[in-house]
């Protein structure tokens, strides 16, 4: 039987350090972080997530602004708010909920984005920074997965991860930082040739496939640590549910270690945007002093 790791218990820790770091914050600053949300369209997954951001943004002390676009609205007038909200002194992140309506460019967006208020890290020089192993803003929910590993593995070091999935988002950026704690990282996807095979030999396995319960017991090392990103809603005996990419049922026994779906990656993603976000805010004002202290 695998321990559980529970998203719920560890989101829990990283918002009460958040918060704490935010009451330092305001009292070394006099100010308060902010985070900016935009949302364009009405999808209504986007809008689940981007309501629970707000909230949580306010249970740590933070000050978060919402943006709605209508789904028709242009690529200049997206551009335009972002540009607006770079300049705002009291913005210290902004996120734009993806995915964006077909008409506009997901890429244009993101550069446009103040890399320093990227707090989603996708800005091209985020991304760079982390491959080199710099300082960067990382994207939310690999750092959630990082932290959920860490809790349930002293030493990465040496450890075979195999990354299922590749996207911007997840799957590359996952990759980066378990190289960086030392991992052998194995990255398949669709095009892989014999996944199951590659699969069975990892000590961490993390799904982010998008795909409901497609990774099988077969797939899974007896004593592998599984991260499951998936949340997927499907309908059984008559009933919506939400399941992750990993049949949980018949992996839970043979893993060490999972993360259930709910309750397991999902609130990470949210909790760790809050630790960016403070990230963001401490970085800027040390830039800022920096600035006053050179004249
Ligand atoms: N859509 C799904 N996940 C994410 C995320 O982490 N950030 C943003 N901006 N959009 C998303």
């Amino acid at each position: 039987m695998a321990s559980l790791i529970d998203g719920k218990q560890i989101s829990q820790q990283v918002i009460d350090e958040v918060a704490l770091g935010v009451t330092a914050f305001r009292q070394h600053y006099a100010r308060t972080p902010g985070l900016a949300v935009v949302l364009v369209g009405e999808d209504p997954a986007s809008q689940v997530y981007v309501r629970n951001k707000v909230k949580r943004a306010g249970e740590v002390g933070m000050n978060s602004i919402e943006h709605k676009l209508p789904a028709d609205c242009s690529q200049e007038t997206l551009n335009q708010l972002i540009a607006e909200l770079n300049a705002n002194p009291a913005v210290d992140g902004i996120l734009v909920q993806l995915p964006l309506p077909d008409h506009l460019n997901e890429a244009e967006v993101i550069a446009a984005i103040s890399p320093q208020k990227d707090v989603d890290g996708f800005h091209p020089m985020n991304v760079g920074a982390l491959a080199c192993g710099e300082p960067a803003l990382v994207p939310c929910t690999p750092l959630g997965c990082m932290i959920m590993l860490r809790q349930v593995c002293d030493d990465l070091s040496g450890k075979h991860a195999v990354v299922i999935g590749r996207s911007n988002i997840v799957g590359k950026p996952m990759a980066a930082l378990l190289l960086q704690a030392n991992c052998s990282v194995t990255v398949v996807h669709s095009r892989t040739r014999n996944i199951e095979a590659i699969c069975s030999q990892a000590d961490i396995v993390v799904a982010a496939i998008g795909r409901p319960e497609q990774v099988k017991s077969s797939w899974i090392k007896p004593g592998a640590i599984v991260i499951d990103v998936g949340i997927n809603a499907i309908e059984r005996d008559g009933r919506r549910r939400l399941v992750g990419d990993v049949d949980f049922a018949n992996a839970e026994p043979l893993a060490s270690a999972i993360t259930p779906v709910p309750g397991g990656v999902g609130p990470m993603t949210i909790a760790c945007l809050m630790q960016n976000t403070l990230t963001a805010a401490r970085a800027i004002e040390a830039q800022r002093e920096a600035r006053l202290k050179a004249g």
